[in-house]
C-alpha cells in the first residue's frame, strides 16, 4: 500500500506461527490469542497491519498477508535474540517488573540493544503508517518505540499498552537508564496499564524524575498531554463458550476425567513455566498436603501444564530442573503403579485442549506470585458454562481485582495455599455455583473486544 496503514499494531512478536504442511512446505498461520482476535476485525476495516518478529533468529521472511492481516516482520539476528529479547527484556525487566521474583541482570551490552532493536520496530512503524494514522504499541520489550517513533513522525496518534505489572517506584528507580524508558513511554498520547495504581507509579515517577506536574490522570510534556489510564485486558469469551459447548470437547472432558481415575477430584494448573507463577510453591503445598494426609492419592490428583518458555535464559532452565525433581519426588513418594498424584506436562497445549481440561476440573489453581493480569483465570471461568469448578487465585494478580468470588489466596505462604486448596475442594456446589456465576458475569461483560474499544477510543 503507497500510502500507509491507518492503524498499526506494534509486538514483540507477530501474531503467527509457522507450521509445515502434508506438502512438506512451510506455511504461517495465525496464532490463538485474545489479542489478535479482538484487534483482527479492526485491521481488517481500516486497512491495517501488523510490526514484529518472527520468533525465529536470522529470519528474513518479507512482508506477507495472513488470514487478511497484513504482516511487516522486523528480523532480528541470534545475536539481537540473545541481548534484546533473552538479556534485556527477560533477564532484566521481567523480573524487576514482576517485584525481583528473581534477581535482574544488567548489562551494558543489553540495553545498546535493547536501543538498538526499538530503534529499528520504530523504524519500520513509521515506515508503514499512513499520515496521521493511529499506532498501538504493546508491551514491556517496546518501552522506546513511543517515543523514537513520535520523532520520527510527529502526525501520529501513539498508543502505548503495558501488559505486565508496572513496578512500584522504588523498584523502577533501580534500573540503569530509568529516565530513558519513561521519556520512551512518554512519547505517546495514551499509555494504558493493567491496574489504576501502576498508572499511578508511572505518573509519580514522571513527577520524580523528570520533574513534570502531573494533573489526575494526565501530565504535560514537551507541548502535548500524555494521559495514563487502566484499562484491564481480557479475553474472547464467545471463542472459548464456543469451545466449551461443542460436544467433541465436552466429551474429551469426560475421557480425561475417566483417564485421571473418575472418581478423584482433579486439581489444574495452566502456565508458561515462568518464575512469576508460583508453580513450584503450589506444587510444594500439594506435596505437603500429602505428606500430612489432608489429602491422598485416590482422592486427589494435580495436572500441571507447563509451556515451555524463554527456555534459553538460566533462570527458566534452572526452574524446569526444581519443578521436575519436585515432582519427580512427589510422585516417588507418593504413588502407586498406574496413579500418580502429580501429571506434569511440559508441553503447549491448543484452546481446544485446555478448555477441555478446563472443563474437567474441580479446582483451578492460578497462583502467581506475580502477574499484571493473568488470563487464563478468565479463560478458566469464560469455560465454565456448567457453573462448577472453583478458581483458587492469586492476590497478586490483576485479575483478582474482578475476580473477587474466586478463593484468594497469598502464593508466598505455602499454608495460606494449603488452605486455599482445601476451602475450595470442601466449599458445598451452590457456594462454588453462586461464586462462579458471579465471576462469569464479570468476565462476559469485560471481554477482550470491550477491552481493545475503550483503549482506542481514549486514544481517539
Ligand atoms: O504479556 C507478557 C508476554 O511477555 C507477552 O509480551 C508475550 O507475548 C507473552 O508474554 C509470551 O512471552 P514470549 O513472547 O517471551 O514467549
Amino acid at each position: 500500500m503507497a500510502d500507509g496503514y491507518e492503524f498499526v499494531v506494534v509486538a514483540n512478536r507477530l501474531p503467527v506461527d509457522r507450521t509445515t504442511g502434508d506438502d512438506g512446505d512451510q506455511h504461517w498461520t495465525r496464532s490463538p490469542g485474545g489479542l489478535v482476535s479482538a484487534l483482527e476485525p479492526i485491521l481488517r476495516s481500516s486497512g491495517g497491519a501488523w510490526v514484529g518478529w518472527t520468533g525465529a533468529p536470522d529470519d528474513d521472511t518479507g512482508p506477507q498477508e495472513v488470514d487478511g492481516i497484513q504482516l511487516r516482520p522486523v528480523p532480528l539476528s541470534a545475536e539481537d535474540v540473545d541481548r534484546y529479547y533473552e538479556g534485556q527484556s527477560n533477564s532484566t525487566i521481567w523480573p524487576l517488573f514482576h517485584d525481583l521474583v528473581e534477581p535482574p541482570v544488567h548489562r551494558r551490552p543489553w540495553r545498546q540493544a535493547y536501543e538498538s532493536v526499538n530503534r529499528r520496530f520504530a523504524e519500520a512503524t513509521a515506515e508503514a503508517a499512513a499520515h496521521g494514522a493511529t499506532v498501538w504499541v504493546h508491551d514491556y520489550q517496546l518501552m522506546l518505540v513511543p517515543a523514537m517513533l513520535r520523532a520520527l513522525r510527529p502526525d501520529l496518534r501513539i498508543g502505548f499498552f503495558l501488559h505486565i505489572p508496572f513496578p512500584p517506584v522504588e523498584l523502577f528507580m533501580q534500573l540503569p537508564r530509568r529516565a530513558d524508558l519513561l521519556r520512551g513511554l512518554l512519547g505517546a498520547d495514551l499509555v494504558g496499564f493493567q491496574r489504576p495504581h501502576a498508572a499511578q507509579n508511572f505518573l509519580q515517577l514522571a513527577a520524580g524524575l523528570l520533574g513534570l506536574e502531573p494533573d489526575d490522570d494526565r501530565v504535560a510534556y514537551e507541548g502535548r498531554t500524555v494521559v495514563a489510564q487502566a484499562f484491564p485486558a481480557s479475553i474472547d469469551v464467545a471463542e472459548t463458550d464456543r469451545l466449551a459447548a461443542d460436544p467433541d470437547i465436552q466429551r474429551e472432558a469426560d475421557r480425561l476425567r475417566a483417564e485421571l481415575g473418575g472418581d478423584r477430584r482433579l486439581l489444574l494448573g495452566v502456565d508458561r513455566l515462568d518464575y512469576t507463577k508460583g508453580i513450584e510453591q503450589r506444587v510444594e503445598a500439594f506435596g505437603e498436603l500429602l505428606a500430612e494426609g489432608v489429602v491422598s492419592n485416590d482422592e486427589v490428583v494435580l495436572v500441571q501444564v507447563a509451556t515451555p518458555s524463554r527456555m534459553r535464559v538460566a533462570q527458566y532452565q534452572q526452574l524446569r530442573e526444581r519443578v521436575e525433581r519436585e515432582v519427580g519426588r512427589i510422585n516417588g513418594e507418593f504413588g502407586a503403579v498406574g496413579r500418580v498424584p502429580v501429571h506434569y506436562l511440559f508441553q503447549s497445549r491448543s484452546p481446544a485442549e485446555l478448555v477441555a481440561l478446563y472443563l474437567a476440573t474441580d479446582v483451578m489453581l492460578v497462583t502467581p506470585l506475580r502477574d499484571g493480569m493473568n488470563l487464563v483465570a478468565k479463560e478458566f471461568v469464560a469455560a465454565r458454562r456448567d457453573e462448577q469448578g472453583a478458581l483458587v487465585l492469586s492476590e497478586f494478580t490483576g485479575a483478582a481485582a474482578e475476580l473477587e468470588d474466586a478463593f484468594l489466596v497469598n502464593p508466598h505462604d505455602v499454608e495460606d495455599l494449603k488452605r486455599a486448596i482445601i476451602a475450595a475442594l470442601d466449599a458445598p456446589p451452590d457456594d462454588r455455583a453462586v461464586r462462579m456465576r458471579r465471576m462469569r458475569a464479570r468476565v462476559q461483560a469485560h471481554d477482550v473486544d470491550r477491552w481493545a474499544r475503550q483503549f482506542l477510543e481514549a486514544l481517539a
